[in-house]
């Protein structure tokens, strides 16, 4: 039993959003290759709050920022709560684009399986998440993404699957290297991977039997699981 499955009482239709998070979050803590301080964590676009439960239990994080746009701060208070993790979660709502804190106040910023929906444009990166994180600090993302550009029929599955906008949020590995690299190198570390946890987070997620999983479940076993993946990336501020 790894990490997650400590978790599995989340891992139902009402507290999973995706593929599975709480094993997209263990791979992407485990695989980190530089030395990590969680003291000050942002948890960059966390849904329900439950990547930030993880953070607060299995990292020595200090405090957890629950920063997100979707869900109500005052709703994720309440499952912090009902953990009686609210002296070291504290739930914020908000836009990752206009984020309301101090330059390089955080030791690490974490977004899982939400970074993909704001930060694909040229200039994100550096001028919205960087100044965020000390010198010395990590950026850790994981994202969905694509093992390869999907070409002919794979690509109109690809795209009748992603509607619309939503095709252009994957990238591959090559693709998030290049971005990062050009916005940062010459103040950063930077490191992108391939996940190793895709099927058993997909599976996951297909068995809540949520409507969009069901749908997911359909599309991916047509030959999307083929050109998905997820991607890793590591950042560390110099
Ligand atoms: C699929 S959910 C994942 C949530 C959580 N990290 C998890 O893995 O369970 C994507 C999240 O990204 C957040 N998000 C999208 N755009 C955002 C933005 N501009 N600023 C902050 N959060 C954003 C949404 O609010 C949503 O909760």
């Amino acid at each position: 039993m790894n990490r997650a499955d400590h978790y599995r009482e989340y891992f139902t239709k009402e507290y999973l959003m995706g593929p599975n998070s709480f094993r997209l979050l263990d791979e992407l803590i485990c695989r980190n290759p530089y030395d990590a301080c969680y003291d000050r964590t942002l948890d960059l676009g966390c849904g329900m709050a439950l990547t930030s439960v993880f953070l607060a239990n299995e990292t020595p994080a200090k405090s957890v920022y629950a920063f997100d746009l979707w869900v109500d701060a005052t709703d994720n208070l309440k499952r912090i709560r009902d953990l009686s993790l609210e002296d070291r979660i504290i739930p914020i709502h908000g836009d990752a684009l206009e984020m309301p804190f101090a330059q390089d106040w955080f030791d690490t910023i974490v977004s899982v399986d939400s970074y993909h929906y704001f930060g694909c444009k040229t200039g994100v990166f550096a001028d919205k998440i960087l100044p965020f994180v000390r010198r010395g600090g990590n950026v850790m993302i994981a994202v969905p993404g694509l093992r390869e550009e999907p070409q002919g029929e794979m690509r109109k599955l690809f795209e009748t699957w992603a509607e619309g906008d939503d095709a252009l949020c994957f990238h591959t590995v090559r693709w998030w290297e290049k971005l990062l690299k050009e916005e940062c190198e010459d103040r950063c570390d930077i490191r992108v991977a391939e996940g190793e946890c895709f099927y058993e987070a997909w599976e996951d997620w297909f068995n809540t039997e949520h409507e969009f999983a069901v749908r997911d479940r359909e599309f991916l076993s047509r030959g999307l699981d083929r050109i998905l993946n997820f991607v890793l990336i590591y950042v560390r501020k110099k």
